[in-house]
């Protein structure tokens, strides 16, 4: 039996009237009349593929971050998975991460055939706990894989701190935290390498794509190598230079970004900042706003941190409440937002479940997380409107629950 409201106005979910008529998603791309322009400048061009906007995003992108070096990828699955490559991950190697993320950032362990070891998270950011990854260190460990969830980056000082003295390769998974910055500096030159997604609900995007970057010239050299069949030039230099040789050097894939992605890319990160800004402007009113909820526990930022928020992950005070997450869940919905879940932990996926043994319980503080998390709609096109209207949803919702 789902609890009726108590108070106020109808739920939608009852039969009452949506706080909105259209539904407002988690996330949802923004692109101008100059990105449309760019994009088709290109295909009437000579290069398809891998042609010199690849090489221009790539380098404003390296400069916007504050690194030396950022090499393109056809997704930040794939980027994930050249980052594992380059770290040197085997068959017999571990790499520690968090389970409350995408699946991707376990999986590309999987692909090298070494095997992701979980550390739990700290309950105020939920991103890895370094305490917790310390004891998880063993003699076959090789790397660490760190995730900015939502936008707010890691404790990478303390992870660096580790890794130099365990002698790891710190990967930093900033899929949420495009511009996100830490101690002054922007996320992208502060791991060994660093690996961001441009999908649609991004921080700008090329439809898929992403990007590693790193300040290690040599692992540069491997990452481009990866991601085009590990061939050690690529073929408009080959053509350029009337030579037909080439030598495949390492096992690759075809990871590459198009051309046409990376000039939408160039066009979109011209206008990065004024969404970071406007990213951050909606944190703040949504901050404000949900101290009077008593039911909402909003993102918890650090000191000396500027999150990009790629998302905005709300937990539930479910004790203050007389219905559990699924049923906020749906009358959020039936108000017309398009709410999400950012993460079912992964270790509790059938999968890991299934080659790993998992039962539940072995990471209580991402467990705990995940029965609370909600993600409220966050994108830099919502407009002032919009942000109103999941304050009142939200609102109303939790009015009507409150115990
Ligand atoms: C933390 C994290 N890592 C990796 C990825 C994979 O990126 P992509 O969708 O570009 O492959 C995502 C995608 O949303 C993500 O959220």
């Amino acid at each position: 039996m789902s609890a009726s409201p108590t108070k106020l106005e109808t739920l939608a979910l009852h039969g009452g009237t949506p706080v909105r008529e259209t539904l407002l998603p988690y996330g949802r791309q923004k692109l101008d009349e100059a990105d449309i322009l760019a994009v088709v400048e290109v295909l009437r061009s000579d290069w398809l593929t891998t042609g010199p906007k690849v090489g221009e995003f790539e380098e404003r992108l390296a400069a916007k971050v504050g690194a030396k070096h950022a090499v393109s990828f056809s997704s930040g699955t794939a980027a994930l998975h050249a980052a594992a490559f380059a770290a040197g991950l085997g068959p017999g190697d571990e790499a520690i991460t968090t389970p409350l993320t995408f699946c991707a950032t376990a999986n590309c362990v999987l692909y090298q055939g070494a095997a992701p070891v979980f550390a739990d998270v700290c309950a105020d950011t939920l991103n890895l706990d370094p305490e917790q990854v310390s004891g998880k260190i063993s003699s076959r460990t090789r790397a660490l894989i760190a995730v900015d969830y939502a936008g707010h980056p890691a404790e990478l000082e303390k992870l660096r701190a580790l890794a130099a003295e365990r002698g790891l390769v710190l990967i930093e998974d900033a899929c949420h935290a495009l511009g996100a910055e830490y101690r002054g500096k922007r996320v992208g030159g502060l791991a060994d390498l660093t690996v961001f997604s441009f999908h649609p609900v991004k921080h700008l995007t090329t439809g898929e794509g992403g990007m590693v970057t790193t300040s290690d010239a040599k692992m540069a050299e491997t990452l481009r190598r990866f991601r085009n069949h590990g061939i050690s030039s690529e073929a408009r230099q080959r053509q350029e230079s009337g030579q037909w040789f080439y030598e495949m050097v390492l096992l690759g894939f075809n990871y590459r970004l198009t051309d046409f992605a990376c000039a939408l890319g160039i066009s979109q990160l011209a206008r990065l900042d004024a969404n970071l800004l406007r990213r951050r402007e909606i944190a703040a009113r949504y901050a404000r706003a949900f101290r009077e909820v008593p039911a909402v526990m909003a993102p918890v930022v650090r000191n000396g941190v500027n999150p990009a928020w790629h998302l905005y992950p709300i937990r539930l005070q479910l004790e203050s409440l007389t219905a559990g997450r699924g049923e906020i869940f749906r009358a959020l919905r039936a108000e017309k937002l398009g709410v999400n879940v950012h993460y079912i932990p992964v270790h509790k996926h059938p999968y890991y479940r299934d080659r790993f043994g998992y039962k539940g319980g072995e990471y209580p503080v991402a467990e705990d997380a995940y029965e609370r998390l909600i993600s409220l709609p966050m994108f830099h096109g919502m407009t002032d409107r919009d942000v109103e209207d999941v304050i009142r949803a939200v609102s109303k919702v939790c009015e009507a629950y409150e115990k």
